[in-house]
């Protein structure tokens, strides 16, 4: 589990633990990863907490490499580790944009290319990739976010179809989240010096935040929904709010026809 020390990651580490599993959490936030350990812990769960940065595939390498040592095998991979930044397309730096693709779309590339293979050696295993509900919508001010969040499901159809083209019994299922209550709306806080400075305007990271706090769903709430539809009913897209799927619909409409899909709809809807 990738991005676990805290919000939707944690909630399913919580999820898969109450349904048995032993988990493997995973995050750069060593501090969050240990409060996140403890607090699985104290409910009971069998727990081990490796500190991995996703964007880096010896890190990611590594941590499959402990979590086989460890349990002998892996039946579910979350690759759900995300950052966002905020800022008009040709206003965000380089390294905002790199920051954003080295988590979001690295971040999942590095889990498939460590795990996958030894899920095909098991026979069995299920891939289940967070991406979110802006991977199928476009909004202003969030072009790598969304850009990137694009790519992670086109990245989870791609290796599903790699893998039905190969036979294989492993599983896939990609993530389109609406708002998570969580930590999102401060990312930029873990964002290593290797990317350097990120221009915070406080008022729209408060922004962020509130909204996330009044509309984001509770994650752990959100992570049940999630496991059910994934693990038990085998959906490979799922959405946690319901009308997520007309904003698709009214996308590929828009485009089919040759225009530009309206933001109209979701002038309320804060995509993180
Ligand atoms: N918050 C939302 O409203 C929302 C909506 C749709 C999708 N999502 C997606 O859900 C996923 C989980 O986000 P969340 O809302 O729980 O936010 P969060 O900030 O609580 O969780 C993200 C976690 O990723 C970790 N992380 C960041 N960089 C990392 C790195 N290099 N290596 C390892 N871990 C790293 C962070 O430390 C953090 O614990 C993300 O992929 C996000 O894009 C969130």
């Amino acid at each position: 589990m990738t991005g676990a020390a805290g919000g939707l990651g944690l909630g399913l580490a919580a999820g898969l633990s109450d349904r048995g599993a032993r988990v493997v959490i995973a995050d750069i936030d060593t501090e969050a990863l240990g409060e996140a350990e403890s607090q699985l812990r104290a409910a009971g769960a069998e727990v081990l907490a490796v500190p991995t940065d996703v964007t880096k595939s010896d890190s990611v390498a590594a941590l499959a490499d402990r979590a086989f040592e460890r349990f002998g095998r892996v039946d579910v991979v979350c690759l759900n580790a995300g950052v966002s930044v905020r800022g008009r397309s040709w206003e965000l730096t380089v390294e905002d944009w790199r920051w954003v693709y080295d988590v979001n779309v690295f971040g999942v590339v590095h889990g498939v290319r460590s795990f996958v293979p030894r899920l095909l050696e098991q026979g069995a295993g299920h891939v289940l990739i967070t991406a979110s509900n802006s991977s199928v919508t476009t909004l202003p001010s969030v072009a790598a976010y969304i850009s990137s969040k694009h790519a992670v499901l086109s990245l989870a159809e791609t290796l599903r179809q790699d893998l039905l083209a190969a036979g294989s019994q492993v599983g896939v299922s990609a993530v389109l989240p609406g708002a998570i209550r969580s930590r999102m709306a401060d990312a930029f806080r873990r964002r290593p010096a290797e990317y350097g400075a990120y221009r915070v305007d406080p008022e729209v990271v408060d922004r962020s935040k509130a909204f996330l706090a009044q509309h984001g769903m509770d994650p752990r709430v959100m992570a049940d929904g999630i496991l059910q539809q994934a693990l038990d009913d085998h959906v490979f897209c799922i959405f946690t709010d319901s009308g997520d799927s007309a904003m698709l619909e009214a996308r590929t409409e828009a485009l089919s026809a040759g225009r530009l899909a309206s933001v109209d709809m979701l002038v309320n809807k804060e995509v993180k």
